[in-house]
């Protein structure tokens, strides 16, 4: 009888230990994963997680995979949820799910819970990926079970049980952090009619403070997926480190949106997206070179299904997976480079060059070439308006 708890060392989580062991009496061990959520977070985490009761923590670093198998995929297939959302929270809990199915096998455990609340979308993700692995392992979520509503209850419930807590002063932001973004809800964002403060984002400087200079980068990209900034060939995660970093200094990648959730109801939040936000760009812009009209439209059609399941947790579906096997094969061409002009929060693209560049010079040009005769346009003008100039004779009595 023993449970794998996703163990962050907030208080709700740290809570959720004495809470399982009371109710459900059973073993706990906790895991955390770290998907690049940063130094601060990971600190001290083995000792509270042992003070809270837990019989051991499991830390599993899963930046590379977060970023090579998750992210890059949706950024090669260019999803993006709502219009403006790259996913961020959505893409980071199938990769903590998964791990936490091989830590109960590791361990023993026959169980698995987290502490999401029961509005969000984060529970349908955890607990989607966890019927996909391992469909015997039983699932306990407290925020749906228990008394506790606030931060107050969690509080008192610790004391009651002798558990220390960390007297900082709690965000009062729901906030999620990993190497891709930063999401910000709650508190005054909750009214849309809010403008967030100058002092809550903390993935981007402010853009209107950015330097004067704009900054350029290339980066390179081999079949969909970036490779290289600068020329400097980067591991996934070390990459897009590193563009964060940029991205930080302009000002690049935060948003603002109204977004549906899963479970039925519209909330507002905040995105920091600096390092994503550029690869986002670079990548869209290559395949304006390499993909024809038609691939292009149905790519996009295709991108929007594929970012709607990723949002709804469903990582793991057959159809999802199929659905990049198409962005796959219809990528294999979008290799090249991309060079982007950064300044004050904007992203815009300066060159773009590519090995399997559809763009030919020599029929493009207007001057005159060999290729393309300007007389086949008059019979195909004739052929192409046909319908139209029908129904306009219809109109006409003509
Ligand atoms: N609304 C975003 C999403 O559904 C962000 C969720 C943030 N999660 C959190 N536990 N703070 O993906
Ligand atoms: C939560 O309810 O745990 C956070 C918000 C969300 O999952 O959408």
């Amino acid at each position: 009888n023993k449970v794998v708890l996703a163990y962050s060392g907030g208080l709700d989580t740290s809570v959720i230990v004495p809470w399982l062991r009371e109710n459900y009496g059973c073993e706990v061990v906790c895991f955390t994963a770290d998907v690049g959520q940063g130094a601060m977070e990971m600190e001290g985490l083995e000792r509270k997680a042992k003070a809270s009761g837990a019989s051991q923590l499991v830390v599993k670093d899963l930046k590379e995979e977060f970023v090579k198998d998750y992210i890059f995929p949706c950024l090669r297939a260019g999803a993006v949820y709502e219009r403006k959302y790259l996913l961020g929270t959505s893409m980071a809990r199938p990769v903590i799910a998964k791990a936490m199915v091989d830590v109960a096998r590791e361990v023993g455990a026959d169980a698995v819970s987290h502490g999401c609340t029961g509005k969000g979308n984060d529970q349908v993700r955890f607990e989607l990926t966890f019927f996909a692995l391992n469909p015997e392992l039983k699932v306990v979520a407290p925020w749906r079970e228990w008394e506790i509503t606030g931060r107050e209850d969690a509080v008192e419930y610790a004391k009651k049980h002798n558990i220390p807590v960390a007297v900082s002063k709690k965000s009062i932001y729901s906030r999620d952090r990993n190497l891709w973004h930063l999401s910000h809800e709650g508190d005054i964002l909750e009214d849309p009619a809010n403008e967030p403060k100058k002092d809550m984002y903390m993935m981007t400087d402010d853009p209107e403070e950015a330097p004067n200079q704009p900054e350029y980068v290339e980066i390179g990209i081999n079949s969909g997926v970036p490779v290289s900034v600068n020329g400097k060939e980067l591991s996934p995660a070390s990459l897009l480190t590193e563009l964060n970093e940029l991205g930080r200094k302009h000002g690049i990648g935060r948003i603002d949106m109204v977004e549906n959730r899963l479970v039925g109801m519209k909330s507002r939040g905040v995105y920091e997206t600096p390092g994503g936000t550029i690869l986002w760009a670079g990548v869209r812009e290559l395949e304006s070179l390499t993909l024809d009209r038609e691939t292009m439209q149905v790519k996009d059609m295709l991108a929007l299904k594929y970012a709607e399941l990723v949002y709804a947790g469903r990582w793991f579906d057959p159809l999802r997976q199929s659905m990049d096997a198409f962005m796959e094969e219809i990528t294999k061409t979008t290799t090249g480079s991309v060079t982007l002009k950064l300044y004050k929060g904007s992203v815009n693209v300066a060159s773009r060059k590519s090995p399997y560049s559809l763009y030919r010079e020599d029929i493009s040009s207007f001057e005159n070439g060999l290729i393309y005769n300007q007389a086949d346009a008059a019979g195909f003008i004739r052929l192409y308006g046909l319908p139209m100039k029908v129904r306009a004779m219809l109109e006409k009595g003509i």
